[in-house]
């Protein structure tokens, strides 16, 4: 059984954001772009998506701290990450611990062609739910960053699955909501979740494996 984690939540509250605002500006066409995963969703207006995504020293640096200690990560060891967008996180682990292997899958072919140009990962472009190219227990770690609520039910399960298949544990992130409000709040601010459940329902899911899946959520309070 995986536990709950608090590695990123700081670095979520640190963002100011405008629930109202977003609903109201063009929303659907917002989310008909940033489901594209392209220069407008990283780099293109505020209201496709990241705004604007650069790389700042630094920031994801006591997340990697976090995950290097707690999960006794040594010299050599695989580490994948899914839905690693830009590759910001595997770059701090890089500069802490050179030695490790790195692997990166993500669905934007902008993002994995914008990553970190020092970072020296094996990059995939490619989708969560369907992991063939590695093999099984590949990894002694798979990390996954408010990736997975942007699928289907059917294709969580199908990626936890395959995590449960190449891993040896898991650290997953996913937005959630503990009441209305936050429910309300996530659902205005969200352009490319498909899957919005509460902590138990998420818990749920991961218990299913037979992998430890460790789990932190993102809130929108
Ligand atoms: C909110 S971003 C998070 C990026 C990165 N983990 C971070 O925290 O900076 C969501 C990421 O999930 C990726 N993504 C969305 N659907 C995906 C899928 N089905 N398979 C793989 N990656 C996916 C997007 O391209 C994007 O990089």
């Amino acid at each position: 059984m995986g536990c709950l984690k608090n590695y990123i939540t700081k670095l979520h509250q640190s963002t100011k954001r405008d629930y109202l605002k977003r609903m109201c500006d063009s929303k659907v066409e917002c989310m008909k772009i940033a489901r594209q995963y392209g220069y407008d969703y990283w780099d293109g207006d505020r209201k496709y998506g990241y705004g604007g995504y650069s790389y700042i020293p630094g920031r994801w640096k006591s997340v990697a701290e976090n995950l290097i200690k707690d999960y006794q990560l040594a010299d050599g060891m695989n580490i994948l990450e899914i839905g690693c967008g830009k590759g910001f996180l595997l770059y701090e682990m890089q500069l802490l611990m050179p030695s490790l292997n790195l692997y990166g899958l993500d669905i934007s072919e902008y993002a994995i062609k914008n990553a970190h140009p020092k970072l020296k990962a094996t990059f995939f472009v490619g989708n969560a739910n369907d992991l063939h190219i590695f093999n099984d227990k590949m990894f002694n770690l798979i990390i996954s960053i408010n990736t997975l609520h942007n699928l289907p039910l059917h294709e969580i399960e199908r990626s936890l699955n395959e995590i449960d298949r190449v891993g040896d544990k898991a650290y997953i992130v996913v937005e959630s909501f503990r009441n209305e409000q936050e429910l309300f709040n996530l659902q205005c601010w969200a352009l490319t979740a498909e899957s919005f459940f509460r902590p138990e329902t998420w818990i749920y899911l991961f218990n299913k494996k037979s992998i430890n899946i460790d789990y932190e959520f993102i809130f929108f309070e």
